[in-house]
């Protein structure tokens, strides 16, 4: 029976399968440190770039989707992160003299340029980054200088991208896939063929958080004005579920770094039976902060228990084999109402119904 949650996923030992998503609860050294020691088996870093990127964040910059006083959605348009690179660089190294056991991954976006790429990727590892994560897939402000989702809408940029970075670097690459796109498992096929080690999905959900009814603006409202943005956190779990499940079932060889509206336990278990061999938390994280990662423990533990599975890898994966098409599960069930009318028709209430020979007839096995 499962004793612990340990986990190899591309030749890194995981002590625990939670991962802090890139973003807030990862943006700089002295929170990443606080998440390693509340528990968290891997942290990705805020996504960087280098010095020269142009960052400038606004305010407000989030938004909330309620149910009464319950938090159900969120919406972020925030960027990437606008620190200079050489004290990311510092701050790998501090973070890894302090935490050598624990999972460091650097996250990394640039412009379409090969000579950026390598030098970001390159610096972040050598920096002390266990792997790379390459964003391919932020929503909003990026896309409008073609970076983030716009590359990642693009299988052959992700491909040579993916290429240009694990040719740089001799540390596992993840490529980070956006769900803004009609089939996630072509750039992620795309990723695997540039040589990436796997994948991560799902990043947030371009949308709009709600109109403001006290004067009819679109939120978050920055100077009058608003700009659709990455909506995350539980409301965007069925669709990350379907987009990991996808990804799965497209290339089984494949590592997947589940992520999409992990709140308890039980939604990160979700993700590990549908692929998810590790799983990421963002909004959680910056909801209820980094003790949720207790609940996480020890809900996915017991959860192993209970089902009776050996260890954390042989559980994921578990629940794809229940999936099919819609066509077969209309057959499932006329197969199954056939059994149950023949059933039916051999129970003794039954008799009488037609000419009692008949009946002798129909059960009988050698009768002409
Ligand atoms: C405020 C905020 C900032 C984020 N910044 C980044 C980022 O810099 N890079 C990135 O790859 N993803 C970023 N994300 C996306 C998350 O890492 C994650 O993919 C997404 O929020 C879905 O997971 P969740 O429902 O657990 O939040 C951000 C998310 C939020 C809410």
């Amino acid at each position: 029976m499962a004793d612990n949650l340990n986990i190899r996923i591309c030749g890194l030992d995981f002590p625990n399968p939670f991962v802090i998503g890139s973003g807030p609860p990862s943006t700089n050294a002295r929170i990443i440190c606080k998440a390693f020691d509340a528990g968290w088996g891997g942290v990705v870093a805020k996504t960087t770039a280098l010095t020269d990127t142009k960052v400038v964040n606004v305010q407000p910059r989030y938004g909330k989707l309620k149910m009464g006083n319950e938090t159900i959605g969120f919406q972020n348009i925030e960027l990437i992160s606008d620190r200079p690179f050489e004290d990311w660089e510092a701050d790998f190294k501090a973070v890894k003299d302090e935490h050598p056991d624990r999972i460091l991954i650097g996250s990394v976006m640039e412009s379409y340029e090969k000579g950026r790429w390598q030098e970001v990727s390159a610096r972040s590892a050598e920096a002390g980054c266990d792997a790379l994560e390459l964003n391919f897939s932020c929503p909003h402000g990026h896309p409008e200088k073609g970076m983030g989702a716009a590359m990642g809408q693009d299988p052959d940029q992700v491909e040579e991208v993916t290429r240009w970075v694990v040719e740089a670097v001799d540390i596992p690459v993840w490529a980070k896939m956006t769900p803004n796109i009609t089939d996630i498992t072509l750039p992620a096929a795309a990723a695997m063929r540039g040589g990436a080690a796997g994948v991560s999905a799902i990043n947030t959900i371009l949308g709009v958080i709600g109109i403001n009814m006290k004067n009819l603006k679109p939120m978050p409202t920055v100077e009058g004005h608003s700009t659709p943005g990455g909506y995350s956190y539980l409301a965007v779990k069925p669709i990350a579920l379907r987009m990991v499940a996808e990804l799965a079932q497209s290339n089984p060889a494949m590592p997947i770094s589940a992520i999409g509206g992990v709140t308890n336990s039980t939604d990160a278990f979700e993700h590990i039976l549908v692929g998810g061999s590790s799983v990421q938390v963002c909004t959680g994280a910056m909801l209820q902060g980094f003790e949720m990662v207790t609940e996480l423990s020890e809900g996915v533990l017991a959860l192993l228990e209970q089902h009776g599975f050996a260890d954390l890898q042989s559980a994921v994966g578990h629940s794809l084999q229940y999936f099919t098409t819609h066509h077969d599960l209309v057959e499932k069930q006329a197969e199954k109402r056939a059994l149950k009318a023949a059933a039916m028709a051999n129970r003794e209430t039954e008799w009488g119904k037609g000419r009692v020979q008949d009946e002798t007839k129909a059960l009988t096995s050698n009768e002409d």
